[in-house]
């Protein structure tokens, strides 16, 4: 065995090959109205780790926990490092860099997790996935689903963007929309895995989609020559995404490739903040959560608690921007980046615009920085009505060209 899990809550260890999504003690006590408790961290053991430090260049391969024998069958990133060179000057941060995760193969950054959680099916010799999604998880889950030959079950919330699900449609997953929440959509997942069996895939419940998150870190100590940067923005709904960041970054420290984690920043909707007041007032109550980013609507952080824990042992901190906010960036990544990103991607660059100044005081003008941009502006491209309107058709003769003001 490459690895074994321990309890991010009671720290207890186990040590098995099967399936295990939470330590049996600790998620007793999870009744929907605090973030869950008892979510597992998969350690990996001495020797893996030891492997991977004496290599003269790693990949996510050396740190998974089930690695792969054919990553060309879904190869996953490297993802560009983009320099935006009018963002940079807009903000006065000459070493900022987009991550863009919007170019993996499903459309976000989702396709990590799904891909490690496939690895897992393949190795336990289970053929079918469950999990629910806002969206991109069910379409990345879908995509790696068709490449590799898993029957795929995925529960969304019906009001998803059409984008988001159509593609899992057209993948040949099992799409069933659920009248209701994402959260609700979780809940029936778990229930539906119970009676029916099947591998759950569901944000951090399954340790392993922590494993597949966390590549994006590997990819970016390569990237930047062999050191973490000094801050990651992130956003953040579960707590997923930013948890599998911290885990790369730790993964890395304890081969001892690098020797501090960058500075953590969740990147939160002011109208779905639950994280953000777990990071800023030790509040793990349950919310209502209303923003138009889809994608990091969520009542309940499946993995608040470890999130909220990284954050504060990077150093890191939150942001809340307001909806607003959010969608005038996503003009701003169009207009100054040639970025199309969706609403949740966008909410990264918001919080960066808008936590420029104490970023600044904290690490410097000239601090590395990297806005993860997490899924692409093709998946939700209503989230622009509005705002852009394609220009009436002209007559098809040079007298027109008269009229024209540019
Ligand atoms: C594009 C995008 N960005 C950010 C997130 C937030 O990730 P997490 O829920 O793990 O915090 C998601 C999750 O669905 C997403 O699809």
């Amino acid at each position: 065995m490459r690895f074994h899990y321990r309890c991010s809550d009671c720290g207890k260890e186990f040590h098995t090959e099967d399936l295990m999504y939470q330590c049996p003690e600790c998620s007793r006590e999870n009744d929907g109205s605090h973030f869950p408790k008892g979510n597992l961290i998969v350690e990996l053991e001495e020797d893996v780790l030891k492997a991977a430090a004496a290599k003269e260049h790693v990949t996510p391969d050396d740190f998974y926990p089930y690695p792969s024998d054919d990553k060309d069958a879904y190869p996953i990133g490297i993802t560009p490092l983009m320099k935006p060179r009018r963002i940079q000057e807009k903000l006065g941060l000459p070493n900022l860099s987009f991550k863009l995760d919007s170019q993996l193969i499903s459309g976000s950054f989702k396709d990590r997790a799904s891909y490690e959680v496939a690895l897992q099916a393949k190795a336990l010799g289970e053929k079918k996935i469950v999990l629910a999604s806002t969206g991109n998880a069910g379409a990345a889950a879908s995509a790696v689903g068709a490449a590799m030959g898993l029957d795929i079950i995925l529960f969304v919330p019906a009001t998803a963007p059409i984008n988001k699900l159509m593609q899992s449609v057209l993948y040949g997953a099992h799409v069933v929309p659920v009248k209701g929440s994402y959260d609700d959509a979780f809940a029936l997942s778990i229930e539906y895995t119970k009676m029916h069996g099947g591998i759950n895939r569901n944000t951090a419940y399954n340790p392993m989609t922590i494993e597949g998150k966390k590549s994006i870190s590997i990819e970016l100590f390569e990237q930047m020559g062999r050191k973490a940067p000094d801050a990651v923005y992130v956003p953040v709904g579960d707590g997923c995404i930013i948890a599998g960041v911290a885990k790369g970054f730790m993964d890395l420290m304890k081969a001892g490739l690098i020797d501090k984690l960058p500075r953590l920043i969740a990147c939160q909707s002011t109208a779905s903040d639950a994280i953000s007041r777990a990071i800023n007032n030790d509040d793990y109550r349950a919310i209502a959560a209303t923003t138009r980013a889809d994608s990091i609507s969520v009542d309940l952080p499946a993995n608040g608690r470890m999130a909220a824990d990284y954050v504060k042992a990077s150093e890191g901190w939150a942001v809340t921007v307001t909806d607003q906010e959010i969608l005038d960036s996503q003009l701003v990544l169009t207009r100054l980046g040639g970025i199309l990103a969706e609403p949740a991607a966008a909410c990264a660059y918001a919080s960066i615009e808008k936590d420029k100044d104490h970023l600044v005081s904290v690490l410097g003008k000239d601090a590395e920085i990297v806005v993860l941009i997490t899924g692409s502006g093709f998946k939700d491209m209503k989230a622009f009505d509005g705002r852009a309107e394609i220009p009436e058709a002209i007559e098809n003769s040079a007298e027109e060209l008269k009229k024209l003001k540019f």
